[in-house]
């Protein structure tokens, strides 16, 4: 369902809903050649509001059909939370044999303000959906208790929920045989970095790459304010996890680990259930953050999805670390591929229009020699002059977006700029950027670190050049591709 009008910062293959506000994502699984994509939506508006499930599928994590919202409104909000198969039926709500899709959820009453996990079931591919019961199945008498993720561990044979309480900065683990009676397994936090919330939690096991039968957790924790790039953001601790109790790794620090450095990847969390001949663990972020989200100057529709991201593992000198990768099934949106080898940057911006880096929907894929220069930048310009800026600081090992000047003034959270430390000392980096209209993705090094930003130009189609201060750099190479088009007309 596309949107006929143009708006100019409407992206081209992130998803958005046709029309009015979206925030986390919900409910994430793979059923029968399907990625469901659940996430908080407003059917009745562009601000936060009458929180409902709203849902897409895709078969392929690039192409989604928007469908009618799954999961309304009724007495309580449908807040956020994660959907499974149950494969066993163990809840006996499955029928015809076929196992049942179970969604779990907070159920939020706008009056008392209390916040208990709800269970709804679904035994048509998730196109309908019935809640179990009239209350919830956990309820611990909060208001700040919320959005589980539910996954079934397969070593201990039953069902673990990761749920947070929002305002102690912890999260809570709970065990269940059959989805429907929960029962306390331990608490984790507050740890690593803290604010006025913890939110979205997920944890899931990772193989440690390169290290053949290591396998480590990776507990992931939204914060809802006071993160990295200034708003709320997302961080993570890898450990294990024994079916009771997460523990970190002996060596992780007091120092948060950041899963992005900007300020739009929030509420990440990862699909349940791909089939056993993928052995990715796939996740995608709100693009948005909590500071100005009800003002982005977006419309008919409020709020978009980051890309779908692989992450991994990997043991760096600083410990265990994620590194994330756009899925690889986005290559299929390539078009116009260009490659141009050893292009020297200095004072004179150099137009990259032919280099094949043209328009608002693009991929880039860098080798960079920092050479002498002491900064070296990709300008995004508008029609209007106004400019974004992804670049390098190699002098004080720093890579960053910066949006000071993106476009005209609509919140103070929002002209900034975003850094992610980088090692620099080699003078080499590779960068890999995606652009759709109004999102930066921003891939490090194979993913060791991201930086994910939106942008709100002023008007007019984008122009690229690449310029570098005081000193010169060279790209060694640079791949440019066009990305169609992803939207189901
Ligand atoms: C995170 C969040 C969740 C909550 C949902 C409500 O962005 O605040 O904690 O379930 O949004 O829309």
């Amino acid at each position: 369902a596309r949107t006929p009008a143009g708006d100019v910062h409407r992206p081209q293959y992130h998803f958005t809903p046709a029309r009015n506000w979206l925030n986390d994502p919900n409910g994430l699984v793979y059923y029968e050649g399907e990625y469901h994509l659940f996430y908080q939506y407003n059917p009745h508006g562009d601000r936060w509001g009458h929180m409902s499930w709203g849902h897409a599928v895709s078969r392929d994590l690039v192409h989604w059909q928007e469908l009618p919202v799954a999961i309304p409104e009724t007495d309580v909000m449908a807040f956020s939370g994660s959907a499974v198969i149950d494969w066993k039926n163990s809840s006996g709500l499955g029928k015809g044999g076929r196992p049942p899709l179970i969604a779990v959820y907070t159920g939020h009453d706008p009056r008392t303000g209390s916040q208990a996990q709800f269970l709804a079931y679904s035994n048509d591919k998730g196109r309908s959906w019935t809640r179990y019961g009239t209350g919830p199945v956990l309820d611990i008498d909060s208001t700040e208790f919320r959005d589980p993720k539910v996954f079934w561990h397969a070593p201990t044979k039953r069902w673990v929920m990761v749920v947070v309480m929002a305002a102690e900065n912890r999260v809570a683990l709970y065990t269940s045989p059959d989805l429907k009676s929960w029962m306390l397994a331990s608490h984790f936090g507050p740890a690593g970095a803290q604010g006025k919330n913890w939110e979205c939690p997920d944890l899931f096991e990772l193989p440690v790459e390169g290290r053949p039968g290591e396998t480590r957790w990776v507990l992931s924790v939204n914060l809802g304010d006071n993160a990295v790039g200034g708003g709320s953001g997302g961080q993570y601790f890898v450990g294990d996890f024994d079916g009771t109790r997460f523990t970190p790794d002996p060596s992780w620090g007091e120092a948060p680990a950041w899963m992005d450095y900007g300020a739009d990847f929030y509420a990440a969390v990862s699909w349940n259930d791909l089939p056993k001949s993928d052995p990715r663990r796939i996740w995608i972020g709100w693009a948005n953050d909590w500071r100005y989200a009800e003002s982005i100057p977006t419309y008919p529709s409020r709020g978009a999805m980051s890309l779908p991201r692989t992450v991994a593992l990997r043991k760096t000198a600083e410990g265990y670390r994620i590194a994330q990768a756009p899925v690889r099934e986005l290559a299929g949106l390539r078009s116009n591929h260009r490659t141009t080898s050893n292009l020297r940057l200095g004072e004179q911006p150099v137009v990259l229009a032919p280099h094949g880096v043209e328009g608002g929907a693009v991929e880039l894929d860098l080798d960079i020699d920092t050479g002498t220069a002491d900064q070296l930048s990709f300008v995004l310009t508008d029609g209007q002059g106004y400019e974004t800026l992804i670049g390098v600081n190699p002098t004080v090992n720093e890579v960053f977006i910066d949006r000071t000047r993106s476009g005209p003034h609509f919140h103070d959270g929002f002209p900034n700029r975003h850094v992610a430390p980088v090692d620099l000392r080699t003078g080499r980096l590779k960068l890999r950027i995606f652009v759709d209209q109004s999102i930066i993705e921003l891939f490090v090094n194979d993913g060791t670190q991201t930086i994910t930003d939106r942008f709100y130009r002023g008007g007019g189609p984008l122009s690229w050049s690449a310029v570098a201060r005081n000193g010169t750099a060279t790209i060694r190479t640079l791949d440019a591709w066009t990305l169609a088009d992803a939207g189901a007309d």
